[in-house]
């Protein structure tokens, strides 16, 4: 074997080294890679940590924030774990488990509107109605609830408000919808007092209030307006709210033949629009009463059967309106003798108002009565059968409310609760419900503006 030159020693060295740097640098470039994947695993376990709504649903609270401000992948992790959660809360993921509870009562308010669905349990086509990240903001008060199971059922969302407004404690309303998807919205309170403006009056309808869930003057008009049953605990509005609706009479006046007002108070409600136009009427004095609805019946008789002879429906020149105030009053008959004069009388009362409230319709006669407690010491059953359109404010007895509104658990609102001012209309005819809140009309305003 020849002896190697320097040279090739030399080379040899060379190579030897040059290896061995190539072998560091390999072994620190695995140190390198097992590193990065152990930051990789924190970070994954980090993101799995923040979005594990399913074992820890509170974390759901700031879900919207994060989704925003977070990378691509959490991103996408989010609305997934919750799609995963609702399905898991609907049925168990394992054969023969349980689906997953949350304790609604005990979780944070900023994850509740993310299970709005579970909580009032309102599944469509078997899936919850999930909160839209792309169009919601919880902070600002905006919800948009997508319902991939079906078409959004409006009416059963309204219903459901009472609660949501408990669980969520702030006043929403449906601020729009499409057949997938429903908009919530919550609003500023209303004011616990709404002066009367009368520029809210208009031609042809009778103004109520602003509809509290529109925020918008709520209109009947005229010509559909039925006779209406007024009650509600004494003091919380209702005759504040006949002096709302004598407005709407007085501005439309000329629709009217008469208004004839009657308070069972001695008639401390009315006598302010006494004088004040040739076409209303105001009376206090049982005897009067007993008079005018005999009239009446007799003015109802003699326009059906001018129809009848022509032929035709409406053949009246205007509208006639008894409005009664605290109709309890009038309700009984003081003397119990039923042989007595006062007794037939009171008898005799009783049977008008039940011809005005079965036939007068179509005569264009409205009566308005209104009573505290819609029981039978206050106004008859018959009578109260024949007023289809309850303007309801607070009847804190459930067995009050129920009379008058039969289940209560589909009202948008519950009347055995409802704040001074607030009333709940509803008019079988029209099938029409609504949150009213009447503005205060202070008694110098009564006359229509000049
Ligand atoms: N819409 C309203 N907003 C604010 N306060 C009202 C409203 N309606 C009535 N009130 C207040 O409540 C009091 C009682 O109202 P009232 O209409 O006489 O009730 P009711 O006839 O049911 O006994 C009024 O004197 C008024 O101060
Ligand atoms: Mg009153």
């Amino acid at each position: 074997m020849t002896k190697p030159t320097a040279e090739q020693l030399a080379e040899a060295k060379r190579l030897i080294v040059a290896i061995e740097a190539k072998r560091h640098q390999v072994t620190n470039l695995k140190a390198l890679i097992t590193a990065a994947g152990f930051s990789v695993a924190a970070n994954e376990d980090e993101r799995c940590a923040a979005v594990n709504f399913d074992l820890e649903p509170n974390k759901l609270a700031g879900a919207m924030e994060l989704f925003r401000r977070t990378d691509p992948t959490t991103r996408q992790a989010i609305p997934q774990s919750y799609y995963f959660l609702l399905s898991a809360m609907l049925e168990s993921l394992v054969p023969g488990g349980r689906p997953k509870k949350v304790d609604f009562d005990h979780l944070h308010p900023g994850a509740r509107p993310y299970l709005l669905g579970p909580y009032l349990n309102l599944t469509v086509g078997k899936t919850f109605p999930r909160l839209c990240f792309e169009r919601s903001n919880p902070q600002r008060g905006r919800l948009t609830y997508v319902v991939t199971g079906g078409p959004v059922d409006v009416q059963l969302w309204r219903q459901h408000l009472p609660a949501v407004n408990e669980w969520f404690d702030g006043d929403w309303s449906i601020e729009k919808h499409t057949a997938t998807t429903i908009s919530l919205i919550r609003r500023k309170p209303l004011p616990d007092i709404i002066p009367f403006n009368p520029k809210w009056l208009r031609d042809g309808d009778l103004f109520l209030g602003i509809d509290v869930e529109t925020r918008k003057p709520f209109y009947v008009p005229i010509n559909e307006m039925t006779h209406t049953l007024v009650c509600g605990t004494t003091g919380m509005g209702k005759s504040n709210g006949l002096h709302v609706l004598l407005r709407s009479f007085l501005h439309n006046i000329d629709q009217f033949d008469h208004v004839h007002l009657v308070c069972g108070k001695g008639g401390v409600a009315f006598r302010r629009y006494t004088g004040i136009h040739p076409k209303v009427s105001t009376y206090s004095e049982p005897e009067d009463l007993w008079h005018l609805a005999a009239d009446l019946v007799r003015t109802m008789k003699a326009r059906n059967a001018k129809m009848v002879e022509r032929g035709e429906d409406n053949t009246y020149s205007g509208y006639i309106a008894l409005v009664i105030d605290e109709f309890g009053a009038f309700n009984l008959c003081d003397n119990p003798d039923r042989k007595s004069d006062e007794f037939k009388s009171h008898q005799a009362f009783m049977t008008a108002m039940m011809h005005l409230g079965k036939r007068g319709r179509s005569a264009g006669i409205r009566l308005i009565l209104t009573t505290q407690e819609p029981t039978e010491r206050d106004i008859s059953t018959g009578i109260k059968s024949v007023l289809p359109s309850a303007l309801a404010y607070r009847l804190p007895l459930t067995q009050h409310a129920t009379s008058v509104f039969g289940e209560l658990s589909e009202l948008p609102d519950d009347v055995r609760r409802m704040q001074l001012g607030l009333a709940l209309y509803a008019d079988s005819i029209s099938a029409e419900l609504a949150v009213i809140k009447f503005p205060i009309l202070c008694s110098e305003q009564t006359t229509d503006d000049p």
